[in-house]
């Protein structure tokens, strides 16, 4: 009661107080994104590997795939676009249309202005050059993660929900629950020319404006949909294998960390397809040895978020220009997933679908999805399928192990 009070007079008080560990169940029944990021017939990812440069027609084709999207697999979504146009320096003084689309899905009882949102953003235009450019990490492929993971942990918000609503008298509001997530498709990111602070981030730049400027009423928890923001989770240049993302805030280090600890649950429970000791991608002489001594053979596994214990080291953040900029400016928190070095096809014409490492995409969405869940505290409303982990969760995986081995 105490804490509530507190809250309630406290507004300030980021929402993520809440947060809760997902249980080793619940990691092990995550949806699976079945074919949906196959990059030639993938339901979320294929239809955005295509040139879709501003002003032209695969910008538009994009754009509907993304409204087709929400229209049909997330109906509950409020999605809008925030539009804009500008002359860039290589447009001859023809203004081009830059569409950022919105989309956002609070609690039911939620009134304008009373909302804190993980927003969870990546760019979707491609860059102009060299012509043809698909820019599968850069960044198709993060808009498909993102997709998923707002599918993968919907039907668990309406479970929520609804069970808040039930239990609750909403005439204070509730302000534990009054949590909501934010897909932030932007367009505009890449330079037309070579990158300056005008030739760049056309979408963000645009969006973050009109944001500043979008007052909520008065008495609003919250002022404008910026200040709505608890964190502007970008994600950018993922998709290719063995990635490093240093954590380059201090301010939302601790987020950083508790997707850190997910990454590293996941990796002991065997649920990450890239790993080398994922159970199918077991090689025969680990399997002998295991054979022989009963035990697995652990091969080396590789972490993507290295500086969970990181102390007051050296903090990159703002090194780097991408779409947070703006949004960094007007005092927003970042999280910035985005590998250090960048990966080999950056800006280069093999930075295709062909050239993604399907594992390491899936993985994100995993990663992505589990973390969403915490953020939204879910833990009880996420599916709960036969694959659950249960009790001794290291014996189930074993058990996927031996399953595997007596299929071959
Ligand atoms: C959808 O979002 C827009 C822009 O944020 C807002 O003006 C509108 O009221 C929202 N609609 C619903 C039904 O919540
Ligand atoms: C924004 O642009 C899109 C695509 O050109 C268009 O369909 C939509 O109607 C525009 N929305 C507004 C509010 O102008
Ligand atoms: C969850 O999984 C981790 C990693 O395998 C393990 O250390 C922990 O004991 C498990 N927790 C439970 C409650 O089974």
């Amino acid at each position: 009661m105490l804490l509530s009070a507190f809250l309630l007079l406290s507004p300030f008080l980021p929402n993520a107080l809440t947060y809760n560990t997902l249980s080793n169940t619940t990691l092990a029944s995550l949806p699976s994104p079945g074919t949906d990021f196959d990059v030639r017939t993938g339901a979320i990812l294929a239809p955005i590997l295509v040139p879709r440069v501003p002003g032209t027609p695969g910008q538009t084709t994009v754009q509907h795939h993304f409204l087709n999207f929400f229209r049909t697999q997330l109906p509950k979504w409020n999605v809008t676009m925030q539009n804009s146009t500008s002359t860039t320096p290589t447009s001859g003084g023809k203004k081009l249309p830059f569409v950022n689309i919105v989309a956002t899905r609070d609690p039911p009882w939620a009134k304008e202005g009373e909302t804190g949102r993980l927003s969870l953003v990546a760019h979707y235009d491609s860059k102009s050059t060299p012509e043809g450019f698909i820019g599968a990490t850069d960044s198709a492929a993060p808009c498909a993660i993102i997709l998923h993971a707002a599918r993968s942990v919907d039907e668990a918000l309406t479970r929520k929900w609804t069970n808040v609503e039930a239990s609750h008298d909403m005439a204070f509001g509730d302000m534990e629950g009054n949590m909501g997530l934010q897909i932030l498709l932007l367009d505009g990111e890449e330079a037309f020319q070579s990158w300056t602070h005008t030739d760049s981030l056309y979408g963000a730049r645009s969006l973050a404006e009109e944001w500043e400027r979008t007052l909520n009423p008065a008495t609003s928890t919250f002022r404008n949909p910026l200040s709505s923001i608890d964190l502007f989770l970008l994600l950018d240049l993922l998709g290719a294998k063995n990635p490093t993302v240093p954590s380059y805030f201090r301010t939302t280090h601790w987020a950083y960390a508790a997707m850190a600890s997910l990454e590293s649950r996941l990796r002991s429970l065997q649920l990450l397809k890239s790993s080398p000791n994922h159970p199918s991608k077991r090689s025969v002489s680990s399997r002998g040895e295991r054979a022989r001594n009963g035990n697995l053979h652990q091969r080396k596994e590789p972490i993507w978020l290295t500086e969970a214990n990181k102390g007051e080291g050296r903090w990159l953040g703002g090194m780097i220009e991408d779409d947070h900029l703006p949004f960094l400016a007007r005092g927003v928190e970042i999280l910035h997933l985005i590998p250090t070095p960048f990966p080999r096809v950056w800006h280069e014409m093999d930075d295709d679908g062909e050239h993604l490492d399907g594992d390491t995409v899936e993985d994100w969405a995993t990663l992505i999805t589990a973390f969403v869940g915490e953020w939204m505290d879910l833990e009880g409303y996420l599916p709960m399928d036969s694959k659950g982990l249960g009790e001794g969760a290291g014996v189930e995986a074993r058990h996927v192990g031996e399953r595997e081995r007596t299929e071959l």
